[in-house]
């Protein structure tokens, strides 16, 4: 698989994006705090920009979900155990929905520690994809069921690092 030539969102049009979900997100929480938990690695840049476009007081920290490659079972779920996710207005923030077995399973857990609300923001939403009930409460863009890369989204590791979202095929 090769990177197309193809451009699915631009540089420009992200960021008018991301700024208009922090504008949501900021209306959405008026007068809190909130803990804003991104899922490791492809939430990086989405992340680092959309927290500073939320004009709340805010606490950042990322969580790795461990996935075996042979089984494709989820074996482990890894996080700072300092981050406060007790009591806390905890909003994930991914970088894209597929078929929602991941982050369904992330829920589930975080649930776990009683955060005081939870919920989802989504840069990328592929939703004909869906395996389980989820319906994420701020999406960035609904995309084709295609191979997504760039803005932090990889495909075997690459392309994480381009500016602008595309696809491999
Ligand atoms: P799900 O459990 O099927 O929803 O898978 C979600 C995870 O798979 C995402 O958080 C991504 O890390 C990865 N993923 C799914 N689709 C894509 C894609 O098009 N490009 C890059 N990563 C993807
Ligand atoms: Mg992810």
């Amino acid at each position: 698989m090769n990177l197309s030539r193809e451009v699915l969102q631009s540089e420009n049009e992200i960021a008018e994006r991301v700024g208009s979900l922090g504008r949501e997100i900021t209306d959405y929480y008026k007068g809190q705090e909130i803990s804003l938990l991104g899922v490791l690695k492809g939430s990086f840049i989405f992340m680092a920009d959309l927290s500073r476009k939320i004009k709340l007081p805010a606490q950042v920290g990322f969580i790795e979900i461990i996935t075996s490659r042979k089984t494709e079972f989820l074996t482990e779920i890894a996080f700072n155990s300092s981050f406060p996710i007790e009591g806390a207005h905890l909003l994930i923030v991914e970088d894209i929905l597929d078929t929602g077995v991941t982050l369904a399973y992330l829920m589930q857990q975080l649930q776990l520690y009683q955060p005081r609300s939870l919920r989802v923001c989504t840069l990328l939403d592929k939703p004909h994809r869906r395996k389980v009930d989820l319906h994420p409460d701020h999406v960035g863009f609904q995309v084709p069921d295609r191979h997504v890369v760039g803005y932090g989204l990889d495909y075997q590791g690459k392309y994480r690092n381009l500016p602008y979202l595309g696809y491999v095929e």
